[in-house]
Order: C-alpha cells, then sequence, then structure tokens
C-alpha cells in the first residue's frame, strides 16, 4: 500500500521520477526515531528485494545527551546524522522513502457516497475540512480508498470508506529540508504505521494490531486484511522504563538499561522491586492499547486476533508472554527482514536487531 502525499510527490512521482529509478536501482527507508536513526538499503532484483545494508545511530549525542536518551535535533543536526549513518553502513544509494511521525500526521477513516468517486480530489477537500483540525490550506492531503470484499458490496453500494491522512505543510517542510541537508533525494513521505506494517505482517486476512514500541512513544495500529482501520499514539516508550529505573535506583541511564535489558519483564522474586518500578508505566501503555483494541470491537463488531510487536522495546525480554496475559490473545514479535533476502550468517543477527528497522524496512520496501 503506497501513501504518498499526492500534492507535493504525486505530481513529481509520476512525470519524472519513476524514469529515475532503473529497475535495479538501490533505495533508502530512512527513520528518524526519536533516540536513533534507522536507515535500510535495498535493491530490486527481478522480484527479490536484496538487504543491501542497513545502520542505525544514537540521536543522543547530536543533541548533548547520552545515547539512548530521545533528543529533538534541528534539522541540521538530524542531517548530520543521517550523513554518518550513511557513511558508516557505506549506503550509497540516494533516492529515499521516508517516515513522518504519526503524531505529526492526522489519520481518520471517513465515511463517502460511492457516487463521489468520479470526483474524489474534490469531495475529499470539502470533507476534509469537518474532519481536521486546522485550515485545510496548511496541510498536505491524502486518502485512499478502502477496498471492499464482494460481501461487503452486496451488503451496502452506497457508501464507501475513505482513509484521510492531512499532515502540517511546516512538518512536511522540516522533512524536506532534512532530506536535502543530507544529499537525499526523497521519492515519498509515508506516515510511520505503514511502514511498520508493510515490513512487519503478510497480507493475512484476519484482523490483527501491530505495536511499535519505541524509546519515547508507543504507535500501534489496527489493520484488517492488511490496510489499516485504526491508529493510536501512546505518549510513552521503553526510555521512560530506563529513566524511572536510573531514577529510582539511583543509578545513571546506561546502567538502567542494561538492567532492563538484562532482566526484562520478570516474575522473579529477586526481580520484584525492578518490576515495581516499570509495572506503573507497562500498565499505562497497555492499558491505552486494551483500551484502543475495545474500541475498535466495538465499533466494527469484530475482534483483533493477533498482536504484533515491532520497535526496539519489543526486543525486552518476556514481552511476549506478558503481552498474552494484558490482551487475552496471541501475541508475537515481528520479523521486519523476513521479507528481505539476505547472507544467511546475518539471520541471527538480523533477528535480534530487526524490529527496531521494521519502519525504514518497510519503507525501502514500498520503495521497491
Ligand atoms: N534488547 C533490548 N531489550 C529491551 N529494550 C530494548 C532492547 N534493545 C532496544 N531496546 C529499547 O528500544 C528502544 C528504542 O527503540 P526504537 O529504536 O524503536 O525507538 P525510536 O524509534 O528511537 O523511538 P520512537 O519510535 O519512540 O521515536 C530503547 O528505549 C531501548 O531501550
Ligand atoms: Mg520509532
Amino acid at each position: 500500500m503506497a501513501f504518498e502525499l499526492k500534492e507535493f510527490l504525486g505530481r513529481f512521482r509520476k512525470n519524472s521520477f519513476k524514469n529515475l529509478l532503473k529497475s535495479e536501482q538501490s533505495v533508502l527507508g530512512v527513520d528518524i526515531g526519536s533516540s536513533s536513526i534507522k536507515i535500510v538499503q535495498l535493491r530490486k532484483e527481478k522480484e527479490r528485494a536484496i538487504l543491501e545494508t542497513y545502520g542505525e545511530v544514537a540521536t543522543g549525542p547530536y543533541g548533548g545527551m547520552e545515547i539512548g536518551q530521545p533528543v529533538k535535533l534541528n534539522a541540521e543536526k538530524t542531517a548530520e546524522a543521517i550523513r554518518d549513518v550513511l557513511k558508516e553502513a557505506g549506503a550509497k544509494a540516494t533516492v529515499a522513502r521516508v517516515a513522518i511521525p504519526l503524531n505529526s500526521s492526522f489519520v481518520k477513516v471517513i465515511q463517502l457516497p460511492v457516487s463521489a468517486e468520479g470526483d474524489l480530489e474534490n469531495v475529499i477537500t470539502i470533507e476534509a475540512r469537518r474532519h481536521v483540525p486546522v485550515p485545510i490550506s496548511e496541510v498536505s492531503l491524502d486518502w485512499w480508498v478502502m477496498p471492499k470484499t464482494e460481501k461487503e458490496k452486496e451488503e451496502n453500494n452506497k457508501t464507501m470508506e475513505v482513509i484521510l491522512v492531512a499532515i502540517h505543510n511546516d512538518v512536511i517542510n522540516t522533512y524536506k529540508d532534512i532530506i536535502a541537508k543530507s544529499g537525499l533525494v526523497a521519492a515519498a513521505y509515508e506516515m510511520e504505521p505503514f511502514g511498520m506494517i508493510r515490513a512487519a505482517i503478510g497480507r493475512g486476512s484476519s484482523t490483527i494490531a501491530v505495536i511499535d514500541f519505541g524509546a519515547s512513544s508507543t504507535k500501534m495500529a489496527i489493520l484488517d486484511y492488511g490496510v489499516m482501520r485504526e491508529s493510536h499514539f501512546i505518549n510513552k516508550g521503553s526510555h521512560d522504563l530506563t529513566r524511572a529505573l536510573s531514577q529510582s535506583m539511583g543509578i545513571d541511564l546506561a546502567r538502567a538499561e542494561e538492567i532492563k535489558r538484562e532482566v526484562g519483564l520478570s516474575d522473579l522474586p529477586e526481580h520484584k522491586e525492578i518490576m515495581e518500578v516499570m509495572q506503573p508505566i507497562l500498565s499505562y501503555i497497555f492499558h491505552e492499547a486494551n483500551a484502543s483494541l475495545k474500541n475498535f470491537q466495538s465499533k466494527y463488531k469484530r475482534s483483533v486476533s493477533k498482536i504484533v510487536f515491532t520497535g526496539g522495546g519489543g526486543l525486552l525480554k518476556g514481552i511476549v508472554p506478558f503481552g498474552v496475559k494484558e490482551f487475552t490473545i496471541e501475541v508475537e514479535l515481528a520479523d521486519p527482514f523476513s521479507k528481505t533476502e539476505h547472507p544467511v550468517f546475518l539471520s541471527t543477527v538480523l533477528k535480534e536487531i530487526g524490529l527496531s528497522f521494521s519502519v525504514a524496512s518497510g519503507l525501502a520496501l514500498g520503495e521497491l
């Protein structure tokens, strides 16, 4: 599901860009996370996606903070970090698809009469005024008509559902500036969840939820047949666990991070104290996620059958059984490099670190 911002990219993409991109040219996925920037470079060879290189750089030190600490960098510093990680990874591609954070975007599924299909651009621009909380002149709009099954068509041929995405022009301009300063060409900008979904799941038929457990926030998407219906932004992430451990135990962040990774979610008596520190944050995140699931279930009258974790926070030991207990449904970890081909010796490493590359990997896949 390619989901570009038509207004500023559609034209570019349709007219000249695709011709520039030779069939075997390499592409980059760029994910500017709060604690680190992730890049993945893929090449298309026949119908396969070959992983050429990948890299990650901690953003903290570029903002005078520690490795692992989330920071908000300006465009210059962000571009410097991107150039560094490209160099470090030996990534030579210049064409990139870039993630726009979920909390910088407005997403909603809206209902429109089927008769609007012929004049969708105008209808959406008018409809968007009712839904988007800022003036339409200040945002770029994109949309996607949700596919219907034959049964759904029989049951209802009057209305259709459309995913509406609005991103503030200031946000887009900031990203354009970063990409230009990084020496890259953006083929498309795409909202974070679309990247993570593409990498994390197959074209399954069931209704599932993908949870990206990041450093400073947790992003959730609920999908049907691989198409996103709902998204939810939770303003706490895995670094909040580290910070809480550091504060309550009076240790530095690096040590707290080590403890978090070593112990994970444990029910051993000797880890009781550590769990007590992390519990309120975990409860908050899981409670928010659960509320979102319940909401979905009552709105669409069907239940979510599985949760898939992505993001570096998903590497927390014991998160799968913990999730099963909290959600009482099947829980698994994503395998974001499962759709790419890579040398066998990398398989183990990619399984260990892959989770944090979900967004970047999905973006690059989308560009092939
Ligand atoms: N082995 C591990 N065990 C537990 N947590 C881990 C492990 N590896 C990484 N993490 C955590 O994952 C988080 C980073 O994940 P990720 O790279 O997905 O975040 P981000 O994209 O920078 O943040 P955000 O999405 O919130 O902007 C860190 O808080 C880190 O502590
Ligand atoms: Mg992230």
